[in-house]
């Protein structure tokens, strides 16, 4: 749905994968919109991802902590935002077993600075939301049947969702308790460009390319449920401009892949892609001890967004995967720079052991 109105729009996380997907769709899409992206440019931050439309008129980068309580109140002082897209957040598992607080600082109490910062600053005013961007990893972990909808108990079991998990509670205690306008999304795993390559898929590909070992955790057969990021964004506008205030939407594109099938689809790929002789990259594969709490299996149900909001995923997995292949293959600069200088340590950080 195209809005003519004149709104100003913070996103938080903007320079990081999704976000930056994102911020291009809604300054490309809403020219009549100015678009702020507040982003602290951790080592999953990047303004690389988003050279193609910083010129734009309609957009603005602000270096910045979302955990930072003064600076987030002077700048909601500053701007009379009218909505608030909030991705900021530390984002990967692995991570947040070897260091939770940082998890809880940003996830969580980030969050809450944020909430605080929008209930001040929209006292008395109409017409504003607070859309918060969760994970379905809150729901915890499911066995080989079932799905996780809307109404799913919370159960997480990571650092990582726990965290994210609390948000969530925040976000709901603030339109319970002050009556902030919200909405939150808890969407599956996600894929495509520019994702940083410590998550599965972007890591895999880069280390085929460097001819490295795949680190495959455990049996190889936990399960997840993967969107192509564009699909998600294109969700998050979607219910952002028609979702309920106070409600939840799950967003998931109904395509579970055992982590072992959707390597090996991987590897057959980047041969073809490569110009390598079948079964080279799949040599490549070793299996390491598993992921400590690792959950076995997401899979979610987004039968509300299709039928109340109409969305629907539009890719298939083999198309996207392969898109996502080429883009990491022909964007080396990309690849070489986010591994490099001030993120070589984050990029070796090894996990798991043999
Ligand atoms: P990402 O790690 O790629 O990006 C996170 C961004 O947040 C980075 O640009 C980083 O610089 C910024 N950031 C981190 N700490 C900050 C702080 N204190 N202040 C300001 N900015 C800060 O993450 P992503 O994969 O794009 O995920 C974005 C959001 O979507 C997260 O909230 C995540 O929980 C959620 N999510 C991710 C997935 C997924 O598959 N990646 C799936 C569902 C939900
Ligand atoms: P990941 O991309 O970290 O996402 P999440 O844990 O949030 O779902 O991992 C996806 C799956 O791949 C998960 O089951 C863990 C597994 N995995 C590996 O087997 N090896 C790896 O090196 C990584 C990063 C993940």
């Amino acid at each position: 749905m195209m809005d003519h109105k004149q709104r100003k729009i913070l996103v938080t996380g903007g320079a990081g994968f999704i976000g930056s997907h994102l911020i291009r769709l809604l300054i490309n899409k809403y020219p009549n919109y100015h678009i702020y992206n507040l982003d602290k440019l951790t080592y999953a931050g990047n303004l690389e991802n988003l050279t193609d439309v910083e010129k734009a008129p309609n957009y603005t980068f602000v270096k910045g902590d979302i955990t930072d309580g003064p600076f987030i109140q002077e700048l909601f002082g500053k701007i009379d935002f009218d909505g608030v897209i909030h991705l900021a957040a530390e984002s990967h598992v692995d991570r947040s077993i070897e260091n939770p607080t940082a998890f809880v600082e940003t996830n969580v109490l980030g969050t809450v600075i944020l909430l605080n910062a929008a209930k001040t600053a929209w006292e008395g005013k109409e017409d504003k939301l607070f859309y918060h961007v969760s994970t379905d990893e809150v729901y915890g972990s499911l066995g080989e049947e079932g799905f996780f909808t809307e109404e799913t108990p919370y159960d997480p079991r990571s650092p990582y969702s726990s965290a994210k998990a609390s948000s969530d509670h925040f976000v709901r205690a603030y339109y319970h308790t002050y009556g902030l306008p919200v909405i939150i999304s808890n969407c599956s795993n996600n894929y495509g460009s520019h994702q940083f390559p410590e998550k599965l898929i972007p890591l895999f590909i880069n280390n085929i390319k460097h001819n490295k070992a795949l680190p495959v955790y455990g049996d190889g057969k936990y399960t997840r449920d993967w969107l192509w990021v564009v699909d998600h964004a294109k969700a998050i506008d979607l219910i952002y401009h028609s979702g309920l205030k106070g409600e939840t939407y799950n967003i998931g594109g109904k395509n579970e892949w055992k982590n072992i099938e959707l390597i090996h689809l991987l590897c057959d790929i980047m041969d073809e892609e490569l110009g390598k002789p079948s079964g080279t990259s799949r040599e490549l594969i070793t299996y390491v001890k598993d992921r400590p709490g690792h959950d076995r299996r997401y899979a979610i149900d987004a039968e509300k967004l299709e039928s109340k909001l109409g969305w629907k995923a539009t890719i298939t997995f083999k198309e996207g995967l392969r898109e996502t292949i080429k883009w990491y293959l022909s964007n080396e600069s990309w690849l070489n720079n986010v591994t490099s200088g001030a993120y070589k340590d984050y990029y070796n950080k090894q996990y798991h052991t043999a």
